[in-house]
């Protein structure tokens, strides 16, 4: 036979592979309180995580409104692809400015020297501000007005000029202010907002406290070099224009999206974009050694997932795939050897799963349907029986190959009939995306507390699984009890 193989029954004798259900974590001695164990993580050659978590790269779970969340709270998020690259970098664009220390010049509401204090009143409060700098024609801050200057004109002389009632001492800061002198310099002249000029004392933006102090509600937050929040971006296996406009806008990684990359087509095309580009390249999907073997000379990070993922049909359309445990661990052997991060995507149903992926040897796990039922996801709330839900819809469904991004599983978008790989659903509503990922990080530190790990590769050296019978996951679940309230962490399947 072509293979190694003497005949068809000895391709019978096969290797077994695995999942989550098939295995649990073997406890161990420990001295670690859960909440001290830290989750800090790289998920790519160069960006570091506090925690290990990705929202997946799907059009009914992650846009900006999800990315800016994900960073926030120190994950990052993967824009989808099925939009065009206009709209891609308007996203982009949108994460990168959503903690922006210096408001830009064209966002700054200003007021005008000879305007009326009733009129920049009535500016001020039509555009949600408190206060605005006062410039001449030229751009040059002459002053600084506020609620507090305005409201006693209102009282005897609304039309006097707005250069009559402002502050004209203005403590102005440089273009390179970062966020702690601009915090000493409010804190110290107890002002709220403070113009920034250039060297001829031209405004290009304001600092505000308001600003600052969001900004430090988020101390995990996931952040480039500049302070901007960190952004992943996917981009079909051949589309090198698509790559170089979002490295152009600033995104921190490009995730190559498609459902096989073990593919000698998509890994030469992939090597090119990362030739081309400067931010780091993550390869995937893959599920076996011999993938990881071919991708990590240059890949930044490796993605592992054939077919696990809950809307996912790819197994049983095309009786192909890999059990995301073993799919994980064999990637993990290859990856690691060359430093490369491993990202186990698809199939983490509980925060129990999650820290299973890890222990299997992947430095960060991927979510759709986790996440997919929080305000975060775009999409709306709908309504069924009286219960809430979001839509859910695989990237390889009718629906969404239709609206782009075939080409993830090598179909053609003006295909008339798709042969799905996955498919359209719904999925419970949630809340908060901070709730979830509150829910989802806490069960693994946990997991971490009960293998005695307080850090991430502690935990990789130190976890190790036992195997499950059918008995013994059924002993796992709550079971010979009726749930009279729920769990924010789970729900029966
Ligand atoms: P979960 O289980 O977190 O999985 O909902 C999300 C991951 O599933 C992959 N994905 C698909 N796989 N057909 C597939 O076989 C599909 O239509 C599909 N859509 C998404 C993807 O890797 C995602 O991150």
């Amino acid at each position: 036979m072509a293979n190694d193989f003497d005949s068809f029954s000895e391709k019978l004798r096969v290797e077994e592979a695995l999942t989550f259900d098939d295995v649990l974590l073997r406890p161990k001695e420990s001295s670690v309180e859960p909440d001290e164990a830290s989750t800090a993580t790289r998920v790519s050659t160069s960006v570091e995580l506090t925690v290990p978590v990705l929202s997946a790269a799907m059009d009914t779970v992650t846009e900006s409104n999800m990315a800016i969340a994900m960073a926030r709270h120190g994950g990052l998020g993967v824009l989808h692809r099925n939009m065009s690259i206009d709209q891609m970098v308007e996203e982009i664009d949108r994460v990168k400015r959503a903690d922006e220390l210096i408001i830009p010049l064209e966002e700054v509401v200003t007021v005008d020297p000879e305007m009326s204090v009733r009129e920049a009143d009535s500016r001020m409060e039509r555009e949600g501000v408190g206060g605005a700098p006062v410039i001449n024609t030229n751009g040059e801050v002459l002053g600084i007005i506020s609620s507090t200057d305005v409201r006693p004109h209102l009282e005897v002389g609304e039309s006097d000029p707005v250069s009559e009632a402002m502050t004209d001492e203005v403590i102005t800061a440089p273009q390179d202010i970062d966020p702690r002198e601009a915090f000493d310099m409010m804190y110290e002249h107890k002002i709220e907002r403070v113009p920034v000029v250039d060297e001829e004392n031209l405004l290009v933006g304001l600092v505000t406290m308001q600003g600052i102090l969001q900004r430090r509600e988020f101390d995990e937050a996931a952040r480039d070099e500049g302070g901007h929040l960190r952004v992943g971006v996917a981009v079909g296996p051949f589309e090198l224009d698509r790559a170089q406009a979002a490295d152009d806008a600033g995104a921190d990684i490009l995730f190559i999206d498609c459902a096989h990359a073990h593919n000698r087509n998509v890994i030469e095309s992939a090597r090119d974009i990362k030739s081309k580009v400067g931010a780091d390249v993550v390869v995937g999907n893959i599920g076996t050694r011999e993938a990881a073997a071919a991708v990590v000379d240059f890949a930044d990070g490796v993605k592992v997932g054939i077919g696990p993922g809950s809307i996912c049909t790819t197994r049983v359309v095309t009786g192909a795939g890999m059990p995301q445990i073993s799919a994980i661990a064999q990637v993990a052997d290859v990856a690691s050897q060359h430093k490369v991060p491993v990202i186990a995507d698809g199939g983490i149903r509980y925060s129990g799963d999650a820290i299973k992926a890890i222990a299997a040897g992947a430095d960060a796990i991927m979510l759709g349907s986790y996440f997919a039922g929080t305000d975060e996801a775009p999409g709306r709330v709908i309504i069924m029986n009286g219960k809430k839900y979001k839509q859910y819809r695989g990237m390889g469904s009718v629906g969404a190959m239709k609206s782009g991004g075939g080409d993830r599983y090598f179909k053609d978008d003006t295909d008339e009939e798709f042969v799905p790989e996955g498919v359209e659903a719904a999925t419970p509503y949630k809340g908060t995306l901070e709730s979830e990922l509150h829910q989802l990080v806490g069960g693994m530190q946990s997991g971490m507390g009960y293998v005695g790990a307080d850090s991430i590769p502690e935990f990789k050296e130190r976890a190790e699984f036992v195997r499950v019978s059918p008995a013994g996951q059924q002993e796992g679940h709550p079971h010979d009890v009726v749930i009279t309230d729920e769990a924010p962490n789970y729900s029966p399947e």
